[in-house]
């Protein structure tokens, strides 16, 4: 338990009386120990339109983005101004001029787009700067850096519209964007853009945000939505999408809203162009951000090149994923225990079953001599078992000892014996086992041994 940081022990004082944390508080929280772990030293780039800063809960959603960073999350933070802008015209007498979906921005329009650009940039350095010290950030300091990120180039005229300082991105400073990163700061990405004759140029944020989170090859770029979620009729909000399937949802529906399929489009657009995750976050919903990135279910949609979960060769860096999966398996007498530097040392003979990041399924293939081999470790987290992945786990695992030319498979279990026997795995004897494997056949344990022979 951590001391209260300023509380010290009076003798002969009443002792503090505390309530126990809520179990569920505690659930949430073991539940996300796993994501705050996978997330830690991500780059995120994290787009807000100009109509969250003018709601009430604009200063809670600043203090969540503050807490990212404060558990290690390359911030980017990308911002529109579209409402901001629409009100200083009006306060001059302005009328908004678009075209084709965009803002025409002549020279009044310039001084409305410059005004409300420099306005929410101060306000949200101050509000991030104002997370200091909140709960939740710790004694993290969070430096806020602003600043020429992106070049620009002009819309020029188009369909005989002039649409004079609305532009296009052109290119992002990614070094000086991964410089203040390196350094801990939270980079803030305005909608201008600079062109190297120094106009200034008024681009869309979601453009910008799309655009840096693809030069800067980020891991996930994520919408905070104005127009709610995007939902199936059938099973309510839609958790995933992979590229072919966003395709169709734009190519199919027609009752989209207009920045929803613009979301899906940059989503498109950048999980094409580089292995990132989009996810659409309401940004209505409190706490969604953190929600969405640190539990099992999420709570907006995810947008990914591949199915989300992958069956992929371990690297040294899944050490501390695997051994948080085995240890309770292994402290409850399921699995025998491995080290961390056992696991360490045997990594390339494990496959991990990875969700976003996230070790949820593993198995191991140990060779013994020509033709034999043995699996070992087949485990999932408890929250990912009963879908069918175990089989396809262990079809893996058989598919890969084919590969390397075995013919003959044992397991060695003390409870999941059924599970293998309906898997086409037949009793066997310990002296079935190579000689190798015999003499380290742990006779306390008493395993049953299973094996399977491989058609080639
Ligand atoms: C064994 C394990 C990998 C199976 O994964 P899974 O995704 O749940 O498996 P599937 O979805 O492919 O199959 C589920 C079926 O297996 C059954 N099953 C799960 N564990 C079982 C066990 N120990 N004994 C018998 N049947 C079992 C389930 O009841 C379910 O059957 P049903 O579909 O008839 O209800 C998983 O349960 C696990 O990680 N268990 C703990 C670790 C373990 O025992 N590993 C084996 C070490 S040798």
């Amino acid at each position: 338990m951590n001391p209260p940081a300023t509380a010290s022990a009076t003798p002969g004082a009443p002792s503090e009386t505390r309530a126990a944390p809520h179990p569920s508080e505690l659930d949430w929280f073991r539940g996300a120990v796993p994501y705050i772990a996978a997330h830690r030293g991500r780059t995120m780039v994290i787009a807000l339109a100009g109509e969250a800063a003018l709601a009430p809960e604009f200063p809670e959603l600043m203090r969540d983005i503050a807490k990212l960073h404060a558990l290690g999350v390359r911030v980017v933070l990308v911002y529109g101004v579209r409402p901001q802008i629409e009100a200083r015209l009006a306060e001059r007498g302005l009328t908004p001029q678009y075209a084709e979906g965009l803002r025409v921005t002549d020279a009044p329009a310039l001084e409305a787009v410059l005004d409300a650009v420099g306005r929410l940039r101060l306000q949200i350095e101050g509000l991030l700067s104002r997370s200091l010290g909140q709960p939740g950030t710790g004694n993290a300091r969070l430096r806020v850096a602003s600043g020429n990120f992106v070049t620009a180039r002009p819309l020029g005229v188009r369909g005989g519209v002039d649409f004079h300082y609305t532009g296009e991105v052109r290119g992002v400073d990614t070094e000086a964007l991964r410089n203040l990163l390196d350094r801990e700061q939270v980079a803030l990405v305005s909608p201008l853009g600079y062109s190297p004759t120094g106009e200034v140029f008024n681009l869309s944020g979601e453009d910008v945000a799309t655009q840096v989170a693809i030069a800067l090859n980020a891991d996930k770029l994520i919408f905070l939505t104005e127009a709610g979620v995007l939902r199936d009729p059938q099973h309510g909000v839609l958790g995933q999408l992979t590229v072919p399937a966003a395709e169709r949802l734009l190519a199919e529906s027609d009752d989209l809203p207009e920045e929803l399929a613009n979301h899906l489009k940059s989503a498109i657009d950048a999980c094409r162009q580089r292995e990132m995750r989009v996810h659409l976050v309401d940004r209505h919903d409190d706490g969604g951000l953190l929600i969405e990135l640190f539990t099992r279910q999420g709570i907006g949609t995810l947008v990914s090149r591949e199915p989300l979960e992958r069956l992929r060769q371990a690297t040294i860096d899944d050490v501390g994923g695997i051994h948080a999966l085995l240890q309770p398996l292994e402290a409850e007498g399921i699995l025998v225990h491995r080290a961390r530097e056992h696991l360490e040392l045997e990594i390339e003979r494990f496959q991990v079953l990875d969700a976003d990041g996230l070790i949820i399924g593993t198995a191991a293939l140990y060779p013994f001599g020509e033709e034999a081999a043995e699996i070992a470790c087949l485990a999932l987290h408890a929250d990912y078992r009963g879908s069918g992945r175990g089989d396809r786990l262990l079809a893996a695992m058989e598919s890969l000892a084919r590969e390397q030319g075995a013919r003959q498979l044992f397991v060695l279990t003390t409870r999941t014996a059924q599970w293998f026997q309906e898997r086409g795995y037949t009793t066997g004897r310990v002296d079935d086992l190579p000689p190798e494997r015999r003499a380290h056949y742990n006779q306390a344990r008493n395993s049953r041994v299973y094996t399977k022979r491989l058609q080639p």
